[in-house]
């Protein structure tokens, strides 16, 4: 693979093509980003997505070489759209002949990717773009590939460089785009709360992480949607189960259910939410047999109410812990719950307790798995690392990844 020659980005604006493949979510964006540092600025010129759900829903979770084929198909066609919706698709006449035989063996080990690969890029121009990111990890690696190949494939075309983003950077730097003119003060922490990850990060500057707690089981939005599964409700469940909860409390549904609150007082900031899920288990086998055509639509709403006041008890409480511990001028939470309505005002009212201490949450279309966060998270990191660049050598994908 090419080593790219020296190459410093200059951070005054830059225009940025965008890929996630990680989970179940195939997007690409193009993203002008500007302003440094001190304001980032970041408009979307492009952003197409197409979201596997109703693929996956049928399994009830996310099957990784299902979701590898999926990319595989969702890949040329949005990167059509986008180039169209950005004004950058160009056609030409001359068809693009050499080279192919390197992007064919670059698009090898991903089915079916190659013929239409070269059927788009073929005939089209090389779009006004400074650097393609794509997402490395965390995720499910056979997905991730499917993105990074077809990142190299486009860079090699187009001879744009290109480089590995982390997806949770990418959750973290999401409330960047949404944001108003308020630059974020440090030091700030994150919580990020998604169907894979659960982590509490401090952050001194930016590119300078440090994981503080995280779960020692299941992530939160994967416990969403296993109690979701017990209750009989589609795949993912934590709209359906944050739904249900609404409707308990607007309704003042009889509180029957109790759960514990896994791990409140340990004096550490991990979570577990393996145990919470397991009462709950326990709850519908004792009392409705394990069957939740058993369970009457108030039973749910109440269920999934003591649930989500358990999550927010214990998600709350943690926070808090290091807030009283440590002066923090910025929260940010982010990763898909977040696109839960109890747990960001249960987190509103929390800050509002803090003085000097911000909470910034992405809008509700970039809480979930996107493209646009891992544009912003390239822009930063190419303005705390300028060289990331020129020390680009081979993209691997890492499931595992962690922030650093
Ligand atoms: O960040 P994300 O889109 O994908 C991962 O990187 O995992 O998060 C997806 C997770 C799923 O578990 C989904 O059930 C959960 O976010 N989620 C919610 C809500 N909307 C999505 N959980 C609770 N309440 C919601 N409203
Ligand atoms: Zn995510």
């Amino acid at each position: 693979m090419t080593r790219w020659q020296v190459r410093i980005l200059h951070p005054a604006q830059m225009k940025i093509l965008s890929i996630e493949t990680s989970c179940d979510e195939t997007a690409i964006s193009i993203v002008e980003a500007s302003g440094g540092l001190e304001s980032p600025k970041f408009l979307v010129l492009g952003n197409a997505i197409f979201s596997q759900i109703d693929i996956h829903k049928e399994f009830g979770g996310v099957f990784p070489m299902l979701a590898k084929r999926e990319h595989a198909k969702n890949l040329p066609p949005l990167l059509e759209k986008v180039l169209k919706d950005s004004e950058l698709y160009k056609k030409t006449e001359e068809s693009q002949t050499t080279g192919w035989s390197e992007i064919e063996e670059i698009l090898k080990r991903e089915d079916g990717l190659f013929k239409p690969f070269k059927s788009l890029l073929e005939h089209i121009k090389k779009p006004d773009i400074d650097i393609i990111s794509v997402t490395s990890g965390p995720g499910l690696e056979p997905a991730l590939w499917v993105g990074i190949s077809f990142a190299v494939a486009l860079g090699k075309i187009w001879n744009i460089p290109v480089v590995p983003t982390n997806h949770m950077e990418g959750h973290i730097t999401s409330v960047l785009v949404s944001q108003d003119s308020e630059k974020i003060e440090f030091p700030a922490m994150a919580l990020l709360i998604s169907g894979g990850h659960t982590e509490i990060v401090e952050i001194e500057s930016w590119g300078s992480y440090k994981i503080v707690g995280q779960t020692v089981d299941d992530a939160v939005g994967e416990a969403f949607d296993k109690v979701a599964r017990l209750l009989g409700l589609p795949y993912p469940g934590g709209p359906e189960i944050s739904k249900l909860a609404e409707k308990a409390r607007t309704e003042n549904t009889p509180k029957i259910a109790k759960f514990p609150r896994p791990m409140l007082t340990s004096a550490n900031s991990n979570f577990s939410f393996s145990g919470l899920k397991t009462a709950v288990l326990y709850y519908i086998r004792d009392n409705f047999d394990g069957k939740p055509e058993k369970i009457n639509p108030e039973q749910k709403a109440d269920i999934a109410r003591e649930f989500e006041d358990s999550v927010v008890d214990v998600l709350t409480h943690k926070v808090s812990r290091i807030l009283d511990e440590k002066e923090i001028k910025t929260l940010i939470i982010a990763g898909g719950v977040i696109a839960n309505k109890k747990i960001r005002s249960a987190f509103t009212n929390l800050v509002s307790k803090y003085s000097g201490l911000t909470l910034k949450v992405p809008s509700n279309e970039l809480s979930t798995d996107n493209s646009v966060m891992i544009a912003s998270a390239t822009y930063i990191k190419s303005l705390v690392f300028p060289d990331i660049v020129s020390r680009q050598d081979k993209i691997v994908a890492e499931g595992n990844l962690k922030l650093q």
